[in-house]
C-alpha cells in the first residue's frame, strides 16, 4: 500500500431502508460492533426509493462508493419494493459500466433488523474494497466543487 493510499479516507454513501437495514445498523451500533466512520447512512423508506440517479449524484458529489441495503427478498415492508430495487440495481450496474465506473464501487446487500453483525461486516468489507479501488476520479470534472 502506498503512502497516498494510507491517507485515503473514502466517502461511502449507504442508503438503508427504514424497516430492516437501518434497524440492522442500529443494532450494530447498540451491540458496539465497529464499522468505519466513513460510511454515511441515508435512511430511505424502502430500498426501492433509491433512484439509480441518486447513486450517480453521490458519485458526482464526491462519493467513492455507494451501497444500497434493504430487507431480504420476501420481507420488504411494502411487499415487493426490494424486487424493484434488484432490477434497478442491474440497470445501474450497466449505466456505471457505460460511464467507466468500476462495478465494485456499488453494492446491494440485504440486511435484516436482526443482522447487526452482518451490517458491520458488510460495511467493513465494502470499505476495504473501496480502499483497494482508490479514489473515484471518474466523474471529477462534473463534481460540484465548493470554493
Ligand atoms: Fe426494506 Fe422495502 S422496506 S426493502
Amino acid at each position: 500500500m502506498s503512502v497516498a493510499n494510507k491517507e485515503f479516507k473514502p466517502l461511502i454513501v449507504a442508503f438503508c431502508c427504514n424497516w430492516c437495514s437501518y434497524a440492522g445498523a442500529d443494532l450494530a451500533g447498540t451491540s458496539r460492533l465497529a464499522y468505519p466512520a466513513e460510511v454515511k447512512i441515508i435512511k430511505v423508506p424502502c430500498s426501492c426509493r433509491v433512484n439509480p440517479l441518486f447513486a450517480l449524484r453521490a458519485f458526482q458529489k464526491g462519493a467513492d462508493g455507494v451501497i444500497i441495503c434493504g430487507c431480504h427478498p420476501g420481507d420488504c415492508h411494502y411487499s415487493t419494493g426490494n424486487y424493484y430495487t434488484r432490477r434497478r440495481i442491474t440497470l445501474l450496474y450497466s449505466l456505471l459500466d457505460y460511464l467507466g465506473i468500476e462495478k465494485g464501487r456499488t453494492h446491494l446487500e440485504w440486511v435484516s433488523a436482526a443482522e447487526g453483525t452482518k451490517f458491520a461486516a458488510t460495511m467493513n468489507k465494502f470499505v476495504e474494497t473501496i480502499h483497494e479501488l482508490g479514489e473515484n476520479v471518474r466523474l471529477e470534472d462534473l463534481r460540484c466543487k465548493s470554493e
